[in-house]
């Protein structure tokens, strides 16, 4: 496990508890992202609810499922704007450092969608349009959203996850109120969450786990907005 990633985990188990992670989340709760951004967050937070209504093993594959992607967009940018301005050193630092941060997060995003869809399958039916056609859909359209939003104005791009990042704690967090006792009686086996090193002894730390994960993507997502724009000064 490389330091950064040593450094992660040890944030998201500090985020257990309660104190630690009201103070944490705090600095960033009273954040007001822009007209496009809250328009299109509020978008995509409608469809969710609307399509997989209330927290469920099958709402939370199908929201991972789609809140990888952006990730996968600004990476995906960054390298196109590398190929462009490749002779602007203080630009290429800029570009990397979002890169760097967005396949760090597409991997721990990466064990939601992989872990989450292994346990929906033991506990959930699910049909072929409404769980499987339609998140791909979705991530269709939010991958390419947030590579043209990106490449014109980062900022936009970067809110706009901090909304659906924001939605997804909120749905972890209800899941976790609302299932506790019979999430912390179900164990959790996952080669997949070895292998990245995170070692749940149950259902309900590990979905505790991925609810910390959430709001670290929330604030790393306003943090890049800055770094984004100093490096510019
Ligand atoms: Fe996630
Ligand atoms: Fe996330």
């Amino acid at each position: 496990m490389s330091t950064e990633h040593a450094e992660f985990e040890k944030l998201i188990e500090s985020l257990n508890d309660e104190a630690a992670l009201q103070e944490y989340k705090a600095s960033l709760d009273r954040y007001r992202p822009g007209l496009l951004p809250r328009f299109l967050g509020g978008i995509l937070v409608w469809c969710g609810n609307a399509i997989y209504g209330k927290p469920s093993y099958l709402k939370f594959r199908a929201v991972e499922v789609i809140a990888r992607v952006p990730y996968h967009s600004w990476a995906s940018a960054a390298f196109t704007l590398l190929t462009l301005f490749y002779t602007d050193e203080t630009r290429a630092l800029k570009l990397s450092t979002i890169a760097r941060f967005a396949h760090f997060a597409s991997d721990n995003e990466t064990i939601h969608v992989v872990v989450i869809s292994a346990l929906a399958r033991k506990e959930q039916p699910a049909g072929i349009i409404r769980h499987t056609i339609i998140p791909l859909f979705f991530a269709f359209f939010y991958f390419w959203m947030s590579y043209f939003i990106y490449l014109i104005n980062p900022r936009w791009s970067l809110e706009t996850n901090y909304l659906f990042e924001q939605h997804a704690f909120d749905q972890y967090t209800l899941f976790l109120k609302q299932n506790e006792a019979s999430l912390k009686s179900k164990a959790i086996e996952s080669d997949f969450l070895t292998w990245y090193g995170r070692h749940p002894r149950s259902q309900y730390e590990f979905f505790r786990s991925v609810r910390n994960d959430e709001v670290v993507h929330r604030n790393q997502s306003i943090h890049e907005i800055t770094l984004n724009e100093n490096h510019a000064a």
